[in-house]
């Protein structure tokens, strides 16, 4: 699965948003992959409203190369906020549109979600609710490190860099994991 050049992470944020929490705590997973790993980021801003008769007429461009990098990484790292105590639509349309017949590439993939909020659970309850997706994708989901990061506005620092060591230290170790997981498949 991995290369010589190492083990590939494709990190999703279910952000748009210019100065995203969790967009940025993906960026701190980046500096804190171990050796061997590498994480490349993916935004979700080109991927257009999920429509069946789109579909009917070819998969759009942004959607394609979106199921070929998911297809193409050794696992994925998702960070997602929390949008009433469920997945952002970004993130579950973006999902939508890679889950769809032939060769859904959530299939045995090797999965890390984590997630950042201002509030007090962490994103708890959209986390939840992401791994049941991936149960119906059979994307083989990490139980463990769960990081909910909470009070978020507390732990970047005024250019939106992660600036919490504490955290930094969960995200780490989540990584960390994820690559362990991964390697095993
Ligand atoms: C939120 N937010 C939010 N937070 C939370 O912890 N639980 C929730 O249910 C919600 N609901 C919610 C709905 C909508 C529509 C918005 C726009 C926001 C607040 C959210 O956590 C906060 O805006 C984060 O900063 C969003 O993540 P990014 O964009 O900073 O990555």
């Amino acid at each position: 699965m991995s290369n010589e050049q190492g083990l590939s992470i494709l990190a999703i944020s279910g952000s748009l948003r210019r100065t995203s929490l969790n967009t940025a705590a993906l960026s701190a997973a980046r500096e804190l992959a171990p050796a061997g790993a590498t994480v490349t980021l993916q935004t979700l801003h080109d991927i257009p409203p999920y429509d069946e008769d789109v579909r009917a007429e070819g998969v759009p461009e942004p959607v394609q190369r979106l199921r070929a990098a998911i297809g193409a990484a050794d696992a994925l790292l998702i960070c997602t906020p929390e949008y009433n105590y469920s997945v952002p639509g970004v993130l579950k349309n973006a999902i939508d549109w890679a889950s769809r017949p032939p060769d859904q590439p959530f299939d045995a993939k090797p999965i890390a979600i984590m997630g950042v909020s201002p509030g007090r659970l962490g994103t708890a309850r959209a986390q939840y609710q992401l791994r049941q997706v991936f149960v119906f994708l059979n994307g083989l989901v990490l139980n463990r490190p769960e990081v909910m990061i909470a009070g978020a506005n507390e732990l970047f620092d005024p250019h939106g860099k992660l600036a919490d060591d504490p955290t930094r230290e969960r995200i780490r170790d989540l990584v960390g994991a994820l690559v362990e997981w991964a390697r095993r498949f």
